[in-house]
This record gives structure tokens, C-alpha cells and sequence, in this order.
């Protein structure tokens, strides 16, 4: 006989005889929101005045457990109860509390499964404290409670790096006590009963010796790893407190540092990003559009571009042939994607299942009529508008009605090219960023005619491919390119004025930038903007500022490292280039002729301009509506740029730079 009684609009007691179900209950993946919370105290505060019940089993409704704490709550203080509070009560209720798991229990969902007396998952549940991503630590018992079921050194990975743990991996450690192969409800009530009525809170374990000097090790490891966060170092040594100080004591300290990340900069700048994460899928419920479906994929140009994409698509599941008008390039294509996935695989980024299936749907051709089954094509030929135009008007002839049509141009009119086809409403832009499997960035260019459909396809596809969106309109360089362009533009002034590259670049490298914007001109060639320049200069405005010292650098055929000079000199050097006497001179040379006075430019000014340029550059994109919101401008910038993401974005910065 089961009865049901509604403790909150959240939270449901459900009794099996002698156990007591409490059922967490708020869609659409449970997140701990004081309502939550308050339901599961008041529930465990009825469970306890109840004679007949001996032991009581904790699980979520519909597809997860506590899938993590609701961030909206963290910018704020904090709402009655505290996690830290419910787990109290937990540990105070007489009867054994089991924590069944399903989908994730993750942050303040696992801390409260570990505060319970066991643990119950799925095979295919995920466990874990992800934290440490968001800039702060576990709040609610994670960093003390982890290393007494698991010990330090794997407690270390858990809690520094924030990965997530499957329920077998888990149960191996000692965080799971049963993975539960058929039904989780009565295999957790099973387990429930095996207890006896016993309780075994955590408090009473001391934490087991460990190797210190490993620890030690491997804790340097991972903060240099970090991504600068500083929060990667308090999460280590909030676990350390697990050894130093008695359990209560040290619960306490851990709920300090929390709350004082909580509140912190890096924590606001990862929220920020976390949000803006998120809008892409929030634009996929708003178009209403119905995703089709996409199993089978041809990329058309089989280049650097053509290479990490059809790799991406691969490892994401789905069957891709390659397509190159040269066969030769087809056929060495399809090693190097295999050579891609073979290595994905040694990374632990591919099971070895996942990677079988992609290299069994690939295929190399050398002609697009051969791919005419295709749900899907992804353009990666030269960026040129008439060879562009060309493989559309045969895409068009050859693809089933309802195929996807997308062009990875990187600047070009999205418009023009799906002009060339009879049907523009199915042609999106993909932006892949370099190399493509690798970076997370996709910006995805909404044509004029694309169809609501078309799109949150592309967004579905997204999605599967683990990218971060960011969706633009159609304009010269679309989101990414136009703001980074600006940025360099704003480079090449401060050199004109008195700094050197090497200035910039440690300027920008200082502030966190993976790489500066000089650097990054060396490796990726200086050539393609030099012609780009070159066909623009009839056009350009001659009252425009413009800095000649690329033109410069190119026409010495200083491209950039693969000529092995460009801003800096790679001769002789194996790492990141050394500053260069001609350049220096050329510099000098041209502010000269230019009737320039140089002056020192500090650091701080450097990094203010380069900035404050992206600003500019971005409040244009907002009004001529190719960006939607900020966001989507930090987003890029982060994923796709370099940017660091602990400072949020370039446009999060300039707004809360007296705070960081
Ligand atoms: P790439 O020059 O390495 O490769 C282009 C390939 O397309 C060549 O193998 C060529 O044989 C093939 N090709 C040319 N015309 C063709 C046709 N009609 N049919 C079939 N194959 C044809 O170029 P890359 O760097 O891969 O760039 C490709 C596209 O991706 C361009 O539109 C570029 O703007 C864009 N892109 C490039 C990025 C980069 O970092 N290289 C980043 C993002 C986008």
C-alpha cells in the first residue's frame, strides 16, 4: 500500500510500508531552489514523528536527481534553508536516509546525496562537483565529505578539475554504494531496508592516509591547468581542511571560502558565461521550429577547415563523406580525420565504440554528385564567392528537398551565396573556428531567408557537436571576425603610435588573452588579410586611419611563421618567436614618415584601447542588429578568441572593470 502526502507544491511523501519515499519534484531537472529545499527539511521532519517508518529513500521526479543548486540564487544572499541546513537535518533525522540517483547529481545535489547515509545510482547516472567552473568551491560538505568515501588524491581530481563521475566509476570509489541495474526506486528501497535502521553519517570517519607528495604534485598540476581560476586553488585547499581541522570546523570554513567566491568577480564573470551559454537553446524552444533529422553529412573542400569539421561531425555520430575536386586531397583527408579520431580515442575524448562507427560511415569522394543522400552539407571550399556560388548551384541540383545547405564562410554574404540556390530558406552559415573538432566556438549565420526550421536544426546540431553558439545575421565577418578585427585594427594604432608588438602582446598576455593578437597574426598567416586589404583599397575611405606597416611586413613576404618571419622572427627559435631588429626598424621607419612622435604606452593602456576598440566595434554590431546581445559577443570572444574566461568577456569587463 503506498499513501502520498504533498509536503510542497515541490516535494511529495510517498510511504511503502515501512519506508518512507521522499519525491523531489520541480521540472525540469530538479534544481535546489529554497522551495526545494524547504520541502525536503519539512518532509524529513514528518518522517521523523512517524512511528511505523524505519528508513526513508530521497529521489527526483522525471529525468534527474538534484541536478545541481539554481545559480539565479547565487548573485544574492543566500534563502532559508541552506543546503548546509537540510543536510543537518538529514544527519539529525533518527532513520537512515537513502539518496537515489538518476540523471545528475551534481554541486548541491551530490553534496546532499553525500549527506545522506547512502547512496543508490543508475548505471547511467552522473555524479560530481562542478563547482570549481563556476569560480567557486562546494558550499554544503562536498570538499570534506568526498575524500572520507573516496580519499584524498581521487577527492583532489573531483573536486579541483569538477569532472563528472559515472555511477560505476563512483561506486569503485566508494561514492555509490549500489548501481542499481533495473529499478531504482525499489532497489534503493531494498537497499534502504538492508540498513537495519542504522545510520552512517560521515562525521564519524576519519579521512585515510595518502601518498602527500603526490597529492602535492598533482595539485601544481592542476592549477597551472586551471584556466586562472583562483578558485581551482581554494577548492584544494578547502580539501586539505579534511586532514587539519575536525569535521564541524572545517564545514565551516569550506561554507566561508564558498560564500566568499560566491559573491566574487570570477564567480559573477562565470555565471555570466554560463548564462550566455544557454541561450541558444532557449532561441531553440522560442523559434518553434521542429529540428530535422541529421544522420548522414558531406563536406565539400577537404582543406585545414574541411578536415576538423568532417572530424567533428564523425565523433559526434553521424556518417560523413568528404568531397575534394582534387582526389589526392579527398583521399589524404580521410587519413587525417582518421589520424583525428584515433586520437581522440588515446585522449579518452572517444569511446572505442563511438570511434569504430565514425570511421566506418566515412568516406572520401571527388565529386559532389556523389553525395547526393546527404541530410546535410557543410561548405568548407576557398573563400571565394564565385567557387562558393558555384558548389551551391550544384548542391542545389543534386540534394533531397529538406536538406540542409551551410557554408562555413568566414566572412562572405551568407545572402548572395544562398541566392544561388532555389532554395534559400535551407541555407544557414556554420563558422567552424580552427580546428574545428577541437575549438568550441560555432557561430551559426541566420541568412535573411532561413527558414525557423532550418535553424534550430543548426541549433540542434550544435548542440550534439558540444559547441558554444552564438548566433549572428549576416554581415561582413559576422560577430567573431568584425569585433577581432577591430581589436587588431587597434593594435596596429598603438604600434603607430610607440609600442612595439612584442609590447602589445605581452600587454595583452598579462591580462589573460591565450595569445597576442600579434602572435596570433603569425601563426595564422598574414597574408589572407594582406589580400583582403588589397581588394578593399579601391573602396576604402581615404579619411579613414590606416596603418601600412603590415603591407609592409608582407610585401618582404614575411607572412608570418610558416615563412618562418612575420611580426616577430621564428629562424632558429622552436617556441613563440623572438623580437625582430628589421621589424623594429621598419616600425621606427614608417612613424617617421608619418611625422609620429612615439611616446610609452603602458600596460594598462594597451590592454584599456584594445578593449574599449571591441566596445565600439560591438555596440555597432548590436545596433545593426548582427549580434543579438552582449553575451553572445563574450561568448565568442572567450571560446572562439582566446579571451579569459574568468573575466567574462570583453563587454563584461568594461562594465565591471572597477570591480575586478
Ligand atoms: P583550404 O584552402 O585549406 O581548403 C579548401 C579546399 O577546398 C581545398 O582542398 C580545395 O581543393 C577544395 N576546393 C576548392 N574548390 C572546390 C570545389 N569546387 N569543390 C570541391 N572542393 C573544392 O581552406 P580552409 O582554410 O580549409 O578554408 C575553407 C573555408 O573555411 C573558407 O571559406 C574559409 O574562409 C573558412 N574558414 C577558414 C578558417 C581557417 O582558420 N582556415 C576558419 C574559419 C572558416
Amino acid at each position: 500500500m503506498t499513501s502520498v502526502t504533498e509536503i510542497s507544491r515541490l516535494v511529495w511523501l510517498e510511504v511503502e510500508g515501512s519506508i518512507a519515499i521522499v519525491v523531489i519534484d520541480n521540472p525540469p531537472v530538479n534544481a535546489s531552489t529554497a522551495a526545494v529545499r524547504a520541502g525536503i527539511v519539512d518532509a524529513i521532519d514528518a518522517v521523523e514523528n512517524e512511528p511505523g517508518i524505519d528508513a526513508v529513500v530521497l529521489i527526483g521526479a522525471g529525468r534527474t536527481f538534484i541536478s545541481g543548486s539554481d545559480i539565479r540564487e547565487f548573485d544574492g544572499p543566500l534563502a532559508e534553508p541552506q543546503m548546509p541546513a537540510v543536510i543537518s537535518a538529514i544527519e539529525a533525522c533518527s532513520k537512515p536516509v537513502v539518496a537515489a540517483l538518476h540523471g545528475r547529481a551534481l554541486g548541491g545535489g551530490f553534496e546532499l546525496a553525500l549527506g545522506c547515509d547512502a547512496r543508490v545510482a543508475t548505471q547511467d547516472s552522473l555524479v560530481g562537483l562542478p563547482e570549481v567552473t563556476l569560480g567557486i568551491i562546494p558550499g554544503a560538505g562536498g570538499t570534506q565529505r568526498v575524500p572520507r568515501l573516496a580519499g584524498m588524491l581521487p577527492a583532489l581530481e573531483i573536486v579541483a578539475t569538477g569532472k563528472l563521475v559515472p555511477a560505476p566509476q563512483a561506486q569503485e570509489l566508494g561514492l555509490v554504494d549500489h548501481v542499481a541495474t533495473e529499478d531504482l526506486g525499489a532497489e534503493a528501497i531494498a537497499y534502504a531496508k538492508t540498513l537495519g535502521g542504522k545510520k552512517r553519517s560521515l562525521k564519524d570517519v576519519t579521512v585515510g592516509e595518502f601518498d602527500e607528495k603526490a597529492f602535492e604534485e598533482r595539485a601544481r598540476q592542476l592549477i597551472a591547468r586551471g584556466k586562472g581560476r583562483s578558485s581551482t586553488g581554494h577548492s584544494i585547499a578547502a580539501l586539505k581542511l579534511a586532514k587539519t581541522l575536525p569535521f564541524d570546523a572545517a564545514l565551516t570554513e569550506e561554507r566561508r571560502i564558498f560564500n566568499e567566491l560566491r559573491v566574487g568577480p570570477e564567480a559573477l564573470a562565470l555565471r555570466h558565461l554560463f548564462f550566455a551559454e544557454r541561450r541558444a537553446g532557449k532561441l531553440i524552444k522560442s523559434l518553434g521550429g521542429e529540428a530535422r533529422e541529421i544522420r548522414k553529412v558531406g563536406v565539400i573542400g577537404a582543406g585545414t577547415m574541411g578536415q576538423g569539421i568532417a572530424t567533428a561531425f564523425a565523433q559526434a555520430g553521424h556518417e560523413v563523406a568528404i568531397c575534394d575536386m582534387s582526389p589526392e586531397q579527398a583521399a589524404a583527408a580521410k587519413v587525417a580525420i582518421e589520424a583525428n579520431i584515433n586520437r581522440a580515442v588515446e585522449r579518452g575524448r572517444l569511446d572505442r565504440g563511438n570511434a569504430q562507427k565514425a570511421l566506418g560511415g566515412l568516406e572520401a569522394v571527388s565529386s559532389i554528385s556523389a553525395l547526393s543522400e546527404r541530410d546535410l552539407f557543410v561548405e568548407a571550399v576557398f573563400e571565394d564567392m564565385d567557387v562558393k556560388k558555384s558548389v551551391f548551384r550544384e548542391l542545389d541540383q543534386i540534394a533531397r528537398p529538406g536538406a540542409l545547405l551551410a557554408s562555413n564562410t568566414s566572412y562572405l554574404d551568407l545572402d548572395e551565396i544562398a541566392a544561388a540556390t532555389k532554395r534559400p530558406e535551407d541555407v544557414v552559415g556554420l563558422h567552424f573556428f580552427s580546428p574545428a573538432h577541437i575549438m568550441k566556438l560555432l557561430e551559426i549565420v541566420r541568412g535573411t531567408a532561413t527558414s525557423p526550421d532550418a535553424l534550430a536544426t543548426t541549433l540542434a546540431l550544435g548542440r550534439k557537436l558540444k559547441k558554444s553558439m552564438v548566433v549572428a545575421r549576416v554581415g561582413d565577418g559576422f560577430i567573431g571576425n568584425r569585433v577581432y578585427a577591430a581589436y587588431r585594427r587597434e593594435a596596429e594604432f598603438l604600434i603607430e603610435e610607440g609600442a612595439y608588438p612584442e609590447d602589445v602582446d605581452a600587454a595583452l598576455e598579462d591580462f589573460g588573452m591565450a595569445m597576442g593578437v600579434f602572435r596570433v597574426s603569425d601563426m595564422s598567416g598574414l597574408d589572407i588579410a594582406w589580400a583582403m586589404r588589397k581588394r578593399l583599397a579601391a573602396s576604402r575611405d581615404p579619411t579613414e586611419r590606416y596603418v601600412e606597416i603590415a603591407d609592409r611586413l608582407c610585401e618582404l613576404g614575411r607572412f608570418g611563421r610558416k615563412t618562418g618571419a612575420g611580426w616577430y622572427d621564428y629562424s632558429g627559435f622552436e617556441g613563440s618567436g623572438a623580437s625582430d631588429p628589421v621589424v623594429r626598424n621598419l616600425i621606427d621607419d614608417h612613424r617617421m614618415s608619418k611625422g609620429i612622435t612615439p611616446r610609452k604606452i603602458a600596460p594598462e593602456e594597451i590592454v584599456e584601447r584594445m578593449m574599449s576598440a571591441i566596445g565600439r566595434e560591438s555596440d555597432k554590431l548590436l545596433s545593426e542588429g548582427i549580434a543579438e546581445g552582449p553575451e553572445d559577443i563574450d561568448l565568442a570572444f572567450v571560446r572562439g578568441y582566446g579571451f579569459p574566461e574568468i573575466k567574462g568577456g570583453p563587454l563584461f569587463w568594461l562594465k565591471n572593470r572597477s570591480t575586478q
